[in-house]
């Protein structure tokens, strides 16, 4: 039976290797439980804690996995800085209803001698995979192991962080991982701003020139809403609110197909419109989607 959103919180089991969360898992398979998967870097916000509440929903058992994969980073990202504040990952992630935190060591997902990676061509290189080399190579990776040691029957993602969603579901579709993956909207500060682990580097005033980036989205969107479908339309729109706010540094603006990620010149189907921006030390991505297929 699926888990009701109201489900009172059960106690949080934690488990480190791949023989541990296979067994853990095993346990609820033998009941007749479902299992939904929330993978995660940590430094958990309340993005985070809506897709544990969304597998609540659609499974019976949720299990989320925190592991800063190195793979995914480039040599001059901040692997080594990235938040890891493992007690209050751990509270969180239990308060929202996480039966299983899978916590692997390096040496777990990549084990000595370790080889073998996946890539999704044509979508990788896009977008962030343009700004960041690499980085799609190392999610595909990590997420197709964390698969293979969970077997869930569904995977949650956020809508965020559009490019790796869409990186994840071709791969699942074309390696036939059996997986549902589900996407769950972006999650916002009051004023806009999609919440991101990132989003800690932020002091005070850049926090508030990072508002500009759902600023410039809003914008874009306002355009089409009005019936705008020139692509350069919006990026101008976006970049007009961003001059407002010189604490923002455009890596891109984007409108693109929502599939493919290729760029368009008019909107028409379905389109990401998507950005990245530098505040500070932070490098912050957001965008949305627009249209139907
Ligand atoms: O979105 C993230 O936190 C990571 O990219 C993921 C999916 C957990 C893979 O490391």
């Amino acid at each position: 039976m699926p888990a009701s959103p109201g489900r009172a919180a059960r106690s949080l089991r934690r488990v480190r290797t791949v023989a541990q969360v296979r067994a853990a898992v095993a346990e609820f398979r033998r009941r007749g439980e479902s299992v939904g998967f929330v993978p995660t870097m940590g430094a958990i916000h309340s993005g985070h804690l809506s897709l544990v509440e969304r597998a609540r929903g659609t499974d019976d058992r949720v299990v989320a996995s925190v592991f800063v994969n190195p793979l995914q980073f480039g040599p001059k990202e901040d692997f080594r800085r990235y938040p890891r504040p493992a007690a209050r990952d751990r509270r969180l992630l239990a308060a929202a209803g996480t039966d299983l935190l899978w916590e692997p060591a390096v040496t777990d997902i990549y084990p000595p001698g370790d080889r073998t990676r996946v890539r999704v061509a044509g979508l990788e290189e896009r977008l962030e995979g343009a700004s960041r080399p690499g980085h799609f190579e190392g999610v595909a990776t990590v997420v197709l192991r964390l698969l293979n040691a969970v077997k869930p029957d569904t995977l949650w993602l956020g809508q965020k962080d559009a490019q790796q969603a869409l990186v994840i579901e071709r791969m699942v579709r074309d390696l036939l991982v059996p997986v549902r993956v589900r996407r769950a909207k972006t999650v916002r500060e009051p004023d806009g701003l999609a919440l991101s682990s990132r989003n800690a580097y932020l002091d005070a005033t850049q926090r508030a020139q990072a508002v500009a980036i759902a600023r410039g989205l809003a914008a874009a969107r306002g355009l089409l809403a009005k019936g705008s479908r020139s692509a350069g339309r919006l990026r101008q729109a976006i970049r007009a609110v961003w001059r407002a706010y010189p604490g923002v540094r455009e890596d891109y603006v984007a409108v693109v197909d929502a599939e493919t990620l290729e760029p368009v010149k008019r909107v028409r189907g379905r389109v990401l419109v998507a950005v990245a921006a530098r505040v500070g030390r932070a490098r912050l991505i957001d965008n949305f989607e627009w249209g139907r297929a």
